[in-house]
């Protein structure tokens, strides 16, 4: 069997994660989100008190920060930052900013990049993030671009943050999510940005089983 490659681009908290997960369980291939790496480098910044704005001092501290996400028995992702887990951290809402402002900076995109280049060089991999299938892998056989209304994304996200235990305001979510959104799509480098060659899901009415359905048919036709 043919190992492709996968790329899921698309706005905050657009269904990419879960999907993507999903979709990698169903091929037995690897998942990588690498918007958690981001977050990742977002909250070492945030520990050493680094504002994402002074870009000498953030170059200097990526060229001695390592992120890998480790698997275990169970699959599950840990995401390792120089050595120690952050799994659980980087969930919290105020990395999601700071990521979102990091991850303008070329020197972390630079070192994040490279590190997943390495991860999917073999094909068989699932990613998801913001520049997949533009820069990260141009080339993925298959690439999709997820969409969803805005307050149904900011809905969806406050439930996630519940079953951890964290209560969003819904109306401040959406504003969040909105303003990242612009964030990330105006950047220089990278932006958030549709692959002329993507299929566009629009998950605003689509259950998780339909969006993993229509990724899987694709990929099951290419495999063929
Ligand atoms: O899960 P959610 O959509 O809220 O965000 P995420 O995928 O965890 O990504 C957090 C932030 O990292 C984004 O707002 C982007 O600024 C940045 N990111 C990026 O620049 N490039 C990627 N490939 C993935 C994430």
């Amino acid at each position: 069997m043919k190992n492709i490659i996968i790329a899921i681009d698309g706005p905050a908290a657009s269904g990419k994660s879960s999907t993507a997960k999903r979709v990698a369980q169903q091929l037995g291939y690897v998942h990588v989100d690498t918007g958690a790496m981001y977050r990742a480098v977002a909250l070492k910044a945030m520990q050493l008190g680094v504002e994402s704005g002074d870009r000498d001092a953030i170059e200097r501290m990526a060229k001695t920060t390592t992120v890998r996400l480790e698997y275990d028995d169970a699959q599950k992702v840990h995401v390792m930052l120089d050595g120690a887990d952050v799994t659980d951290a980087i969930r919290m809402p105020e990395v999601s900013k700071a990521a979102s402002d990091i991850s303008a900076v070329p020197a972390v995109r630079d070192l994040l990049v490279r590190e997943q280049r390495a991860m999917g060089a073999q094909g068989g991999i699932v990613l998801d993030g913001r520049d997949i299938g533009t820069v990260v892998f141009p080339n993925a056989e298959l690439k999709i671009f997820m969409i969803a209304d805005a307050y149904e994304r900011a809905v969806r996200r406050a439930m996630e943050l519940e079953e951890k235990g964290i209560y969003a305001d819904v109306l401040a979510l959406e504003r969040e999510i909105m303003e990242r959104d612009r964030n990330d799509s105006t950047r220089a480098h990278s932006p958030l940005k549709k692959a002329d060659d993507a299929y566009v899901i629009d998950t605003t009415r689509l259950t998780i089983e339909e969006q993993t359905a229509f990724i899987l048919s694709r990929a099951k036709e290419l495999l063929a």
